[in-house]
């Protein structure tokens, strides 16, 4: 373990620069560095590195951190090695905590007996395999994986085979072969028990289950006739080396025509995968019947983004499916569910109507989350007000899930046409669940990403408060200049939507709520003000194009004026600091607060300052009374300064 003082040493050493400079060719620009982003293809750089923040972000995919998340992310090494990899470029000597010999040792016999789990896991399955083919007694098994269809070629394939019933057949022929008992039960080939000797499985036919690169981890073993009181399957127990929720039954086969059909199918079965196999389907894998994990999920993420999962029509395979599109959406992948004919599981339906139709099948039944869960209430159902209630409360859940907005609003729409509801009502439902879960996914970040995270944000307000800001408190003494910053978020912004204490409102109506009672006094921007006014009370709030093209010349020209600066500022701030301006999309929100505040403070300011001149005259003239009224004022007044400046971050 690297000790936690060399840890500091190292990130305080380390140069976003010279880091990321070793691997994308950097052009000084002002006080940054640009290059050619190395993790989406671009023409022209976006991707900027800030020495003085110790970042790189890429304006157009968004990647960002520091230098180890770089080497971590760029170069997928993991914490550690990229620890070490920067202490060996800055000559930072590597202080490990105490325990290091004790823990290399532990490192050392973990990854030997990792390594002789697997071996052992081998030699059972060709056990088991040489068994079912060459034993007398395990022709049995052979003849019932026959009895199913499955041909010798996919039976060699998939490795399948049968444990004999004798007992201890396999752990004594392990044992003579000089495998060590320990191993024998931690790899759960052999009863777990004390000094027993008894095999794990007996009398089944065993499905070996590959990791990744195609070593056996565990194995499915299922009884072959039917028993009520025996467990259908018998799984190998979790150890060193099999994790359920990391594995995918079927990956290490189908994996290249997942890649090459970019579709991942997705079924419950051993003998779904296989028989779909056995019928040309390469692109599928199993969940083995538990529910489908995040892990699980990420493994088919790696090769493509597209899942689609094929259950049983019957209630329980729905249920599973629906968990399982959730966690799908949640990871930014695209998610279709086919249900087959009850009582019909893949591998008994494509087996009764051959591969052709099958595909044909899926092609055609492939529904998304949103008419998949439509189609599962019934008419009269859709007539009752809490089913429907439900549904949609569920159907919302899952559309907030969805990380990619484009994507959310797809449903949204989908959504607000099937139900009939207003597509406003769906957006701020999805909204609120959204805001709720950032808050708890913050919460559960690491420090790491906070740090990143921070130095974005503050990026990102720097980059406000030279836009505007600047401008702004330039202008804090010059009314004509605020109110035109008003008219402007009313024009540039007016037709957005906004969040405001937990439902969405248009930017027209949550500033003309701000100014409530307020004039606007320059005389060229009371004409459009009003007509803003005028119109939102008859219900109409317009977007930026609305002005420019306005039919009234006065309103037309004054947005062509007022809007052309901000694009003039953005590209004053993009010379002096070299870096691209944040969208406009993610700073609105603060750009109207910044300008509704500036205003409001200069309002109450002239109005502080019409009440000391009034407090004056009262106390020369002695009116106690008159004074008294004034002095409450005044304190209003001030605590309302005081309240305007908290909200903009200004102390005065
Ligand atoms: P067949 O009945 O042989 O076609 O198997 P199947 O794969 O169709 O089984 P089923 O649809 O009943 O179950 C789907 C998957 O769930 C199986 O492939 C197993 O991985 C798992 N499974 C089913 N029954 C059991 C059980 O009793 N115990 C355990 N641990 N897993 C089971
Ligand atoms: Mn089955």
């Amino acid at each position: 373990m690297i000790s936690v003082s060399t840890i500091q040493k190292i990130n305080d050493e380390a140069r976003v620069e010279d880091i990321v400079g070793e691997f994308v060719t950097l052009k000084k620009r002002g006080a940054n560095l640009q290059g050619l982003c190395p993790f989406h293809n671009e023409k022209t750089p976006s991707f900027n590195v800030s020495p003085a923040k110790n970042i790189y972000k890429c304006f157009g995919c968004g990647k960002a951190g520091g230098p180890l998340n770089f080497l971590m992310d760029y170069q997928q090494m993991s914490y550690p090695d990229a620890l070490r990899y920067v202490a060996k470029k800055y000559g930072i000597e590597i202080e490990e905590t105490e325990r290091t010999d004790e823990e290399k040792q532990r490192e050392l016999e973990q990854h030997n007996l990792t390594e002789s789990i697997l071996i052992a896991n081998t030699a059972a399955q060709k056990f088991f395999t040489d068994y079912m083919l060459h034993n007398e007694n395990g022709k049995i098994g052979l003849a019932y994986f026959k009895e199913r269809g499955f041909l010798t070629s996919t039976i060699e394939k998939f490795q399948l085979g049968f444990a004999p019933d004798a007992g201890d057949a396999f752990t004594k022929h392990a044992l003579q072969n000089g495998y060590q008992l320990d191993i024998l039960k931690k790899a759960g080939l052999t009863s777990p028990k004390e000094n027993s000797t008894y095999d794990f499985f007996r009398n089944r036919v065993m499905f070996p289950i590959h990791n990744l690169t195609g070593k056996v981890v565990a194995f499915g073993g299922r009884i072959m006739g039917k028993d009520e009181k025996a467990p259908k399957y018998v799984n190998t127990p979790e150890s060193e080396v099999y994790i359920k929720s990391k594995v995918l039954y079927g990956l290490f086969f189908s994996k290249n025509d997942i890649r090459k059909k970019d579709e991942c199918l997705l079924v419950e079965g051993y003998t779904d995968v296989i028989s779909l196999h056995q019928n040309g389907i390469e692109n599928v894998v199993a969940s083995s019947g538990t529910a489908l994990t995040q892990e699980q999920i990420r493994l088919v993420k790696r090769i493509t983004s597209n899942i689609t999962l094929i259950y049983d029509g019957d209630a329980a395979g729905i249920k599973a499916a629906l968990r399982g599109t959730d966690l799908i959406l949640e990871e930014g992948m695209n998610v279709r569910i086919v249900v087959l004919p009850a009582p019909e599981d893949p591998d008994s339906y494509v087996r009764k109507v051959g591969a052709e139709d099958f595909q044909k099948y899926v092609q055609q039944n492939k529904r998304d989350l949103i008419s998949f869960k439509t189609s599962m209430l019934a008419e009269e159902a859709k007539q009752d007000p809490i089913q429907k209630a439900k549904l949609i409360r569920e159907i919302i859940e899952s559309i907030a899930k969805i990380p990619d907005q484009i994507q959310r609003s797809v449903y949204i729409k989908q959504s607000s046409q099937l139900f009939d509801m207003h597509e406003q009502i769906l957006i701020t439902e999805v909204n609120k669940l959204r805001r709720k879960r950032v808050k708890e996914a913050e919460q559960a970040i690491n420090p790491e990403q906070q740090l990143v995270q921070a130095a974005n944000e503050a990026q990102e307000q720097k980059a406000l408060a030279d836009i505007h800001g600047e401008q702004l408190n330039e202008a804090s003494g010059n009314l004509p200049l605020l109110e035109r910053e008003v008219v402007r978020v009313l024009m540039e912004f007016g037709s957005w939507q906004l969040l405001v204490e937990e439902t969405m409102t248009t930017v027209t109506a949550f500033v003309l709520a701000e100014l409530e009672g307020l004039e606007i006094q320059t005389p060229r921007l009371q004409k459009t003000y009003g007509y803003i006014k005028s119109e939102f009370a008859q219900g109409n709030v317009h977007d930026e194009k609305h002005f420019l093209q306005h039919d009234d010349i006065e309103v037309a020209s004054l947005a062509i004026e007022i809007l052309a600066q901000p694009y003039s500022l953005s590209e004053n701030w993009w010379n002096k600091y070299q870096v691209v301006v944040p969208e406009k999309r993610n700073i609105f929100a603060r750009d109207i607060q910044s300008v509704l505040n500036h205003y409001k403070r200069h309002i109450t300011t002239e109005e502080i300052k019409k009440v000391n001149a009034a407090i004056k005259k009262a106390s020369e003239e002695g009116n106690e009374e008159e004074l008294m009224n004034l002095l409450k004022d005044h304190r209003l007044l001030t605590e309302q300064k005081k309240e305007i400046s908290k909200n903009s971050g200004t102390v005065i």
